[in-house]
């Protein structure tokens, strides 16, 4: 079986170390700019795509389940669903909510059909449901892979304990194990991910994507204060980290890159490679032009001193 990245429990290897965010499909890239950007992203080696069904329900006039039409309808165009790697997740479109399983088990359809495929390679749950006993979300899940819909399982936003007792139910029941975990990790959030969920990602062999990875493009260093928000998509988001703390983090990013003659984000995404279980950072690209600063992010190795400096300034952050 090949591997994905550290995890040996995910039946498919990745050459480059990017994971290409798709929640800018049918949001802040139309239909034929998300194309030329999943075209370049494929054409430099990138095959690890991931979405969600809810994406992007939160754009006035979307329903949800634009970012898997796009990508469907581009995968349909190319005819290259055997290159890709396609992660997508459940509990969180409109007509979909939370992980009951009849509910996941629609879900799981409606995807498929908006995807075009017969089978989702990787398949998250979103968020957790604790409404509904978690032995029934991991038993729906086992059944979409008995079914052959689902390839792998993976958790994301589960704190620490939610994902141990997943293990747990799992093993108990001779069930299939999560092979990847999605947090929200970068360098002005750390807190979620190192406080716990590491621990457990080492100890499962997790394979790591965080989100956030640009922290919603604060890390390019393009929004520094009130002004360069304006008018932005992201501007409630990424406005979240104009902190002092942060801002600092910002300067030190913005001097290695410098030094290294490379861009912001490029550096941002490096040193997410350097944590702990991190396997594919993901970030998504609105338009193809920002996608090589990320693609130079999955291969540059950064010194030890640098990505030290990061770690630095980054602790001091509090989030
Ligand atoms: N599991 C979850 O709950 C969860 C939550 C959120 C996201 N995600 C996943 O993680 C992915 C990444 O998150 P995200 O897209 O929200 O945030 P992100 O990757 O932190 O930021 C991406 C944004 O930064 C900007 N950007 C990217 N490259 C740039 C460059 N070279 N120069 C300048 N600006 C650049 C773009 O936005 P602008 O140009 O518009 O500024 C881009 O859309 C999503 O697509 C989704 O797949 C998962």
């Amino acid at each position: 079986m090949t591997t994905f990245g550290n995890s040996s429990r995910f039946g498919t290897s990745s050459a480059l170390e990017l994971c290409l965010g798709g929640n800018t499909f049918g949001w802040t890239s139309s239909r034929e700019v998300s194309f030329e950007v999943l075209d370049s992203f494929t054409g430099a080696g990138g095959s690890l795509i991931d979405t969600a069904d809810s994406y992007s329900a939160w754009v006035e006039g979307n329903s949800g389940g634009e970012s898997e039409t796009i990508i469907g309808q581009w995968l349909a165009a190319r005819g290259n669903r055997d290159d890709v790697v396609l992660a997508t997740k459940v509990s969180q479109h409109p007509e979909f909510k939370g992980l009951a399983p009849k509910n996941v088990a629609a879900a799981a359809e409606a995807t498929l059909r908006r995807l075009g495929t017969d089978h989702i390679d990787l398949y998250y749950a979103h968020f957790d449901d604790e409404q509904t006993p978690l032995e029934e979300t991991v038993g729906a899940f086992e059944e979409l892979i008995t079914a052959g819909r689902i390839r792998a399982v993976g958790v994301s936003n589960y704190s620490a304990d939610r994902v141990r007792q997943w293990f747990e139910i799992a093993r108990r029941e001779g069930y299939t194990l999560p092979v990847a975990l999605q947090p929200h990790y970068n360098l002005v959030h750390r807190g979620d991910y190192e406080s716990g969920l590491s621990e457990i990602a080492r100890a499962e062999d997790l394979a790591v994507m965080p989100y956030f990875s640009l922290a919603s493009g604060f890390l390019t260093g393009k929004y520094r204060n009130r002004t360069d928000l304006e008018g932005a998509a992201r501007a409630g988001m990424a406005g979240k980290h104009l902190s002092e703390q942060k801002l600092r983090v910002l300067e030190t990013l913005d001097a290695i890159a410098s030094r290294l003659e490379v861009a912001m984000p490029t550096v941002a995404l490096a040193w997410l490679r350097t944590r702990d279980q991190v396997t594919a950072p993901i970030a998504s690209a609105r338009t193809p032009e920002q996608l090589p600063a990320l693609l130079a992010g999955a291969r540059l190795q950064l010194s030890a001193e640098d990505a030290q400096a990061l770690t630095a300034v980054s602790s001091a952050v509090e989030d």
